[in-house]
């Protein structure tokens, strides 16, 4: 069975698709089958991997979702999956997704969609990753009941921490009430610049905001001008300058993540009952 790591985090712009791309692209080219889910209107997943024109797909997840919630046969899997360059397996979205909120207002367990059609392909797959959306509502709790984990990008900068505390409430309520196996993978610090006082001041406040449970990941991001210039040519920063510092980060942080690199041994990332209250 696959691992289903969500990477998310309600703010937006703070590296979750850069995350979400160069990590299947890392994973895959670890051996792993990997799958990546764009779950964002924005569609930046599915142009990054490659879909010039995104608006044009007929079968997206959108339309994935609608079968599920009009219990519909869900279409085969070669007329929604687009196999990258990189191997990865992509199930694309397109703008119509903008239409999920209004999908899911009258339906029976909206909650668990997502999963309904996760649950289809993860046994296919040894990673399968969701590109999320940056706000809370229906669309996060589909989320984060359809994960075994989160990984949460965190950008370093002066109000990383606002608006966690109600992240973590919905998570705990998730994990108590409706999938008690979700974990927090941990926090990945993003556009850092660690010489910087607000990037050891961000980092410190976030351990105390989530306590010392929560795993930060040893291994930031740097910001680097390349990474958004890697996007214009459709590439992760890993595929455009492999020596650059950014990609250097993102292969050493996928090997912690993979258990097999510098830890940070305090923090375990398991066991957070009691993480609210520390940021509420
Ligand atoms: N390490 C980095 N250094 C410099 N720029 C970066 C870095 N990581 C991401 N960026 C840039 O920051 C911008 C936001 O990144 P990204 O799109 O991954 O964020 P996001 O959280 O997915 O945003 P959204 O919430 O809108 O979906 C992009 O232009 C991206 O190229
Ligand atoms: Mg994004």
């Amino acid at each position: 069975m696959g691992k289903v790591l969500g990477i998310v985090n309600r703010k937006g712009g703070v590296g979750k698709t850069t995350t979400a791309t160069t990590l299947s692209y890392l994973l895959s080219k670890e051996g792993c089958r990997v799958a990546l889910i764009d779950f964002d209107g924005q569609r930046h997943t599915t142009k990054l991997c490659g879909v010039a024109a995104p608006e044009q797909l007929t079968v997206t997840i959108y339309d994935i979702l609608k079968c599920i919630v009009m219990n519909e046969k869900l279409p085969d899997s070669e007329d929604y999956m687009i196999r990258t360059e990189t191997g990865v397996d992509l199930i694309p979205a397109n703008n119509k997704l903008d239409n999920f909120d209004k999908l899911m207002c009258d339906t029976d367990f909206a909650e668990y969609k997502l999963k309904e059609f996760v649950d289809t392909i993860k046994e296919q797959y040894d990673y399968i990753l969701i590109d999320g959306m940056p706000k809370m509502g229906t669309a996060m709790i589909n989320v984060m009941i359809c994960c075994d984990s989160l990984l949460i990008p965190v950008q370093s900068e002066t109000l990383a921490v606002e608006g966690m505390a109600e992240f973590l409430r919905a998570f705990h309520r998730i994990k108590s009430h409706a999938n008690a196996g979700l974990e927090i993978e941990g926090i990945l610090i993003t556009m850092d610049n660690e010489r910087t006082r607000v990037s050891k001041r961000v980092k410190a406040q976030l351990q105390q905001a989530l306590g010392e449970r929560v795993r930060i990941f040893t291994n930031s991001i740097p910001r680097s001008i390349k990474v958004p210039e890697a996007v214009e040519y459709g590439m992760t920063i890993c595929e455009y300058e492999p020596d650059n510092p950014a990609a250097k980060a993102y292969e050493k942080f996928v090997k912690e993540l993979m258990g097999n690199g510098d830890k940070d041994t305090k923090n375990t990332g398991k066991g957070i009952e009691s993480t609210s209250e520390h940021i509420a």
